[in-house]
């Protein structure tokens, strides 16, 4: 056949074919591998360039417009199918079952962790992922070039005129809440933090922290403890271990850590925490005489595994339906 036959034919069929099914077979007819217009094309191979340029060309525009004319029938068979289908339902034929899915394990102790905080007079705030370079150290006493920004590894961004990155923790959130706040105030900001760090079972690139701050004319270590306390009875129970280090972080004087005890009986940090030091306070326009307080940074991710049981931090951001449908 020659492409003009083929196009009647072809034409003639289609329009007459009254099943999806049947249409298939048409289109595999002319279209398909061994189909009529193939072989067309697989013969132009044997002649001319000059002819052959110009046989290429009217075959695929006949394919093309094959390939319309199915596509158009197909909307109308399935058209037609549709409409007699609804007239005949078979209410015999099982239901489709609904899945319903769940909250992430991160969103649910987040949700624990916020509503603890919220229960003893703590406002939630939030912050943003990419912060300027003053808000994440300068401010909170960490210079340009100070030893102590080699502790957050960080991922800068590709700015020309502003030096931005992405938030190492939420500390920046004390300094953006205290600039436009004054004391008395206790507030707490969970949000993400991202550090240009190796990845192992209790570290991870992207992780949570929830970050505290609590400032009045007469704060000290002992409401520190007793806040922390309380929220971790209420997230874990009474049988909660823990233990306080001193340690080291520039807007903080003095420093120290948490940590907590893991079923396996060794130790896991959860939280950075101090006395918020008297250069942060300076930092939003404070008087540091007048006011103290206390700072803390608790990794979520953390607690989520200690409540959970969960021994490795790469399973909360793996979407591992086998992991995630457990909670
Ligand atoms: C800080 O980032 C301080 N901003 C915390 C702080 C706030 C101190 C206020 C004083 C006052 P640190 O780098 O230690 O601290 O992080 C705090 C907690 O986040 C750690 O104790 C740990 O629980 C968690 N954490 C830190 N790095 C990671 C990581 N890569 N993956 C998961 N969790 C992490």
């Amino acid at each position: 056949m020659n492409l003009v036959e083929i196009k009647k034919q072809a034409i003639q069929e289609i329009n007459g074919v009254k099943s999806a099914v049947d249409l298939e077979k048409l289109r595999i007819k002319y279209l398909g591998r061994k189909g009529e217009l193939t072989s067309v094309l697989r013969s132009l191979k044997d002649l001319s360039e000059k002819e052959r340029k110009k046989a290429g060309k009217e075959a695929n525009e006949l394919k093309k417009e094959i390939e319309a004319v199915i596509s158009g029938r197909k909307s109308e068979i399935l058209e037609k199918e549709l409409k007699t289908k609804e007239r005949k339902i078979d209410v015999t034929v099982p239901g489709i079952k609904v899945l319903q899915g769940h909250l992430h394990p991160l969103t649910l102790i987040s949700r624990k962790i916020e509503e603890t905080f919220q229960s003893m007079g703590f406002k939630i705030l939030e912050g943003p992922d990419i912060e300027t370079e003053y808000y994440n150290f300068d401010a909170l006493n960490i210079p340009k070039d100070h030893p102590a920004r080699d502790a957050w590894d960080t991922f800068w961004l590709k700015t020309k005129n502003q030096k931005l990155l992405l938030r190492t923790h939420t500390s920046p959130m004390q300094i953006r809440f205290m600039e436009k706040n004054n004391p008395p105030f206790r507030i707490v900001v969970p949000g993400r933090c991202f550090r240009y760090e190796a990845t192992d079972a209790f570290h991870s690139h992207t992780f949570y922290h929830l970050e505290g701050l609590m400032v009045d004319t007469n704060i000290n270590i002992a409401n520190f403890k007793a806040v922390i306390g309380e929220f971790l009875r209420k997230i874990f129970g009474r049988e909660t271990e823990i233990r306080i280090k001193p340690s080291y972080f520039p807007f903080v004087e003095p420093g120290f850590e948490v940590d907590m005890r893991r079923p396996s009986g060794e130790w896991l940090e959860i939280m950075g925490a101090g006395m918020v030091h008297p250069n942060v306070f300076k930092a939003v326009g404070y008087v540091p005489s007048d006011w103290q307080g206390f700072a803390f940074g608790v990794g979520i991710d953390r607690i989520a595994m200690l409540k959970y049981k969960i021994n490795d931090i790469r399973l909360l951001f793996s979407g591992d339906l086998k992991f995630l449908n457990q909670f």
